[in-house]
């Protein structure tokens, strides 16, 4: 393992993210981690990443000096490279030589571990307030800008490397190559790690944890829980049953595709629960955005756990683990980080025996978004599974503003049906994040439709770009793509007589209109 060190700022998870995509396994771990624990995992390298503050900014993170001192390949970027300077005696001060942004850098030693075979000169990813004026002793200085003196040091004996840049954003546009030579160079590693490792990895782990026990997962459509069920049933195959609970809130296909092509590829034991019914009867007469949520959620669990009720006297006591699709950036961001799961879930609500405690097993919880993917595909799962967009849990009942009824949402699902069908069509589903499709159902409009006037309702498309949710712009789609949306709209589907193009970003405008 590579472990990443993390400073606080939002660049370990993208550092942890370019080291795999190089191929080599790594992990975050917390600043605050003591040396001795780093170095009891045994790493092949560590990273320190950037991080807010200045070194002699008070309460600012430090490190032991035995870290560099372990023999262990160690590379500083950014605040990682000047506590990097600081803790072996060399120079940072606050000489006013900042820089933020896309900064020249000058590579004044050609054929540096880091740095040979890139050019001379080349565009880095800069964001700082000290720098270093001295590199400590041993290190030879290897680049700097027209700013800073030392920009980059490195001691090939005692495999110590450090860069004042970003190398992990992509405006360093060298920067993959120079963190792939410190791994391959610089550490000696061999970049081998794969999603088939993965795969087969983490097959062993499920057989290992589950034995002969059996497991429920639930399906919610999207691409985690799915990625997630089929690891586990390759693992241990007929021990495995999983639940879809179908609220009637789906998109038109949805609960086809996952009773057909998550069944066809992994032959999965699969229990679909209609509940279409009760979700509508306890969202009749609700408009309000939060309560709706509030009820969907309310009778998903319930529903969720009458399934495994009903499992559990079928299967047999002996159902012991609940199956679930956690990601490595929940895991980070919970302040977990290391070590297998082992939480217990007590699901004693809504009717489960008291005794009952189900183990998670959480397959992907190493993994980034795009790996899953990848280990999807990997495991033959059908591409409208594995790229499929973010969909929302509350599915289309977030989506009609206004009350949700069977009319609406049927016409919604074909209003929704064609705007994707088009954006396949056009070759831009790789392009946007998501596109809500929403149906405002409390507001009309006049229209004019063959001779006649209309009255109906306008139906949004809400195309988004964006990485992780968080923040979003619109997506400028093609002109022709929208026209093609709106003309089928309006004319495929009744009752709606104006499509609208929602032109707003995240901040201030959320991604979902409710
Ligand atoms: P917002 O609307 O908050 O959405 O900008 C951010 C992302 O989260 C999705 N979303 C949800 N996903 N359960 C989910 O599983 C939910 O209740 C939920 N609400 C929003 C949304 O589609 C977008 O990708």
């Amino acid at each position: 393992v590579v472990l990443v060190v993390d400073f606080g700022a939002q660049y370990a998870q993208l550092i942890a993210r370019r080291v795999r995509e190089a191929r080599v396994y790594s992990e975050i771990v917390p600043s605050t981690m003591p040396v001795a624990e780093m170095l009891a995992r045994n790493p092949r390298a560590i990273i320190l990443s950037g991080g807010p503050s200045s070194v002699y900014a008070e309460g600012a993170p430090s490190l032991d000096r035995s870290l560099f001192e372990a023999g262990v390949p160690v590379f500083g970027m950014c605040y990682g490279f000047q506590l990097m300077a600081t803790t072996l005696g060399g120079t940072v001060d606050d000489n006013g030589a900042r820089e933020y942004g896309r900064t020249p850098l000058h590579v004044t030693k050609a054929g540096s571990t880091l740095f040979e075979g890139t050019p001379t000169e080349q565009p880095v990813w800069m964001s700082h307030g000290d720098a270093c004026s001295a590199a400590p002793e041993g290190f030879t200085v290897t680049a700097s800008t027209d700013v800073v003196p030392v920009a980059a040091f490195e001691n090939d004996e005692k495999k110590l490397y450090g860069v004042q840049y970003h190398p992990e954003v992509l405006h360093s546009t060298h920067g993959q190559q120079v963190l792939e030579h410190f791994l391959y160079r610089g550490a000696g590693i061999e970049p081998n790690w794969t999603t088939t490792n993965v795969v087969e990895e983490q097959v062993a782990l499920i057989r290992e944890q589950v034995g002969d026990k059996r497991a429920i997962c639930g399906l919610s459509g999207g691409v985690d829980s799915a990625v997630a069920a089929a690891l586990v049933q390759k693992a241990v195959g007929s021990q495995l049953t999983c639940v879809y609970v179908d609220h009637g809130l789906m998109r038109k296909g949805e609960t086809e595709q996952v009773e057909k092509d998550f069944v066809a590829a992994t032959g999965a034991k699969l229990k679909v629960v209609d509940a279409e019914k009760r979700f509508l009867d306890a969202l009749a007469g609700v408009s309000d955005p939060e309560e709706k949520r509030k009820i969907i959620g309310r009778e998903f669990i319930r529903v969720f756990e009458q399934a495994q009720l009903e499992i559990l006297q079928e299967e047999g006591p002996e159902v012991a683990f609940l199956v679930q699709g956690t990601l490595y950036p929940d895991v980070v961001e919970s302040g977990g980080g290391t070590g297998t799961a082992n939480i217990k879930s007590h699901h004693n609500v809504g009717g489960l025996p008291d005794d009952i405690e189900f183990q998670l097993v959480e397959p992907l919880r190493q993994l980034f978004k795009d790996e899953v993917r990848m280990v999807g595909q990997e495991l033959g799962l059908p591409e409208e599974i594995v790229q499929r967009q973010p969909f929302p849990g509350p599915g289309l009942g977030i989506r009609i503003v206004g009350e949700v009824t069977k009319d609406r949402l049927d016409l919604l699902r074909e209003a929704d049906a064609i705007a994707r069908e088009e954006l396949t069509a056009a070759g831009l589903d790789r392009d946007i994040w998501q596109c809500p499709v929403v149906l405002l159902a409390d507001v009309r409009s006049v229209g004019v439709q063959g001779d006649g006037r209309t009255y109906g309702h306008p139906i949004v498309l809400r195309p988004v770009s964006s990485e992780d949710a968080m923040t979003a712009d619109w997506s400028r789609l093609p002109y022709d793509t929208l026209a093609k949306i709106s003309t089928r709209i309006t004319n495929e589907v009744a009752d709606v007589n104006r499509v609208v193009l929602d032109v707003t970003s995240k901040p201030p405008g959320t991604i979902e209109w409710e």
